[in-house]
Parts: C-alpha cells; structure tokens; sequence
C-alpha cells in the first residue's frame, strides 16, 4: 500500500513499521506452523502473506482455519467502520457461547471459547490502537479525547483478562467475566455510537476502505492474548516490541484449546 495513500487516510508511520516487520514475523510462523508446500521455501512477501492467511491448506493450526471459515461465511466490507462492528458481533457471539457452556455445566466448553473469546479481543484491541485511534487523534480535541479515553480503557481490560487467564476457580471466574463484559459492552456501545460516527464525519469512503484492509492485514500479525505490559501508544518502537510477541502468543495457540470447528460461529 502506497505511503502517500495511508498518509493521507491518517495511518499512523507505525504501519510501515510492521509492514516492514511482516516479512519476519511470517518466515518465523512458517516454521512454527508448517504452512502447505507451496508457501514453502520462499520468503513471504505481503502479496503471498495475504495468500498465506486466506489459504485452507496451513496444517496443524485449527484456530487460524476456523477464522478463515468464519471470514469466508460472513461478508464484510472494506470500511474500517463495518470491520470493528463485525468483530463486536463476533465477541458478544463468542461471550454468549462461553455463558451458555457454563450454565449447562461444561465447564472445559466454557474454558475453549474463552480462550477463543481473549484471542479475538486481543487482536481486535491491538489494531484499534495501531490503526483507529490514530486517526481519530489527528482529528482535532475532541477526537484525541475519545483515543485517550477508549486507549485508558483497553489497558484496563488487558489486565483484567490477564488476570483471568490465570484464574482457576470457575465461580470467581465467572464473576469476573461478567464484570469484564458488562464493562466492554459499554466501551463497544460508545465506539458504535460515539467514536465511529465521528469517524464517518471526518473521513471520506476511500479512506476508509484503505483504513479497513490494514485492520484485516494487521489482525494476522498482532499478538493473540493480553499483553498489558506492553503500551498502547503506536510509537514504532513500542509497537515493534509488541509484535515481537506475535509469535510467542501463536505457538501458545497451538497447545491452547479452542472450540472444535464442529462448533465454528455463525
Ligand atoms: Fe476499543
Ligand atoms: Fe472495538
């Protein structure tokens, strides 16, 4: 993607950065998670990564494969506005799975689609802060107020699913989660009908539309569970230091159990 065209959509210099890191960061997956042959024995370039991400053929990684699935069901534009509203709906399906696992009982159901409920809002969270509350920061006071709060926000919640993760006793486990969700609903609701419709005022289609394929490109580089040591300001350095993690948290996915396809969204 041209720089002058996310210069102008108000993509924050950190893109390049992990534009240039992507290359890296896939050469070491492609070790960690076997890719078919085809990828095999060459560098990943941003081109082929895309390739890479839509393909059904990576071996051994159910998680990356059921994404892919649910992407291919569910038809969602190129604006960066439908795609933040298409992860909320994804997250409140995915808490609901986790409710009604725990409600009848299954305590080890429950346990997957949390797991699969704090892979999506990790990444989902890392590219609002790399890629949405930028823009909104360079959109005058009153759009930096809304970044700072929702930036306040997410660190909060970070620590609260870290927290979680190590939480064993179901029943404060449960309660925790009920007041993670109850505080996220909020923050979604205000993006929805706040921080997004800021966005709509202020920017054209194009832009973002451009905004929006970064946000898809940078859910499959981002880290996959909470870091809330890391910051959330998109300075190159900071960033860098957080996506050094990426691969980290991918090979943690492998030994973390999700929801059997059997039992894939939508
Ligand atoms: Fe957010
Ligand atoms: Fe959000």
């Amino acid at each position: 993607m041209a720089r002058a065209v996310m210069a102008r959509v108000g993509v924050p210099a950190v893109y390049f950065s992990v534009a240039r890191a992507a290359p890296a960061l896939c050469n070491r997956s492609s070790v960690m998670f076997a890719p078919a042959s085809r990828f095999s024995g060459r560098a990943l370039n941003s081109t082929n990564l895309r390739q890479a991400v839509s393909s059904r053929t990576w071996q051994g990684v159910q998680v990356r494969a059921r994404s892919t699935a649910q992407e291919e069901k569910v038809a969602v534009g190129d604006d960066i506005i439908d795609k933040i509203n298409h992860d909320h709906r994804e997250l409140e399906h995915f808490f609901q799975k986790y409710k009604d696992s725990h409600k009848q009982g299954d305590d080890m159901e429950a346990r997957k689609w949390f797991n699969q409920f704090v892979w999506e809002v990790s990444r989902h969270a890392v590219c609002e802060e790399l890629i949405f509350y930028p823009m909104l920061t360079n959109m005058g006071e009153e759009g930096k107020k809304m970044a700072d709060e929702a930036i306040e926000y997410h660190h909060k919640t970070k620590e609260i699913l870290a927290d979680l993760q190590t939480t064993l006793d179901m029943d404060e486990f449960d309660r925790k989660m009920d007041k993670m969700w109850a505080d996220l609903k909020e923050h979604m609701n205000t993006e929805e009908s706040e921080d997004l419709p800021f966005l709509r005022d202020n920017t054209d289609v194009s832009s973002r539309e451009n905004a929006g394929k970064t946000f898809a490109l940078g859910k499959n580089l981002v880290p996959t569970h909470p870091h809330p040591a890391v910051p959330e300001r998109p300075v190159a350095l900071e960033a860098a230091v957080g996506l050094l993690i990426t691969p980290l948290d991918k090979l943690r996915d492998i030994f973390t159990p999700f929801p059997s396809q059997n039992k894939s969204v939508n």
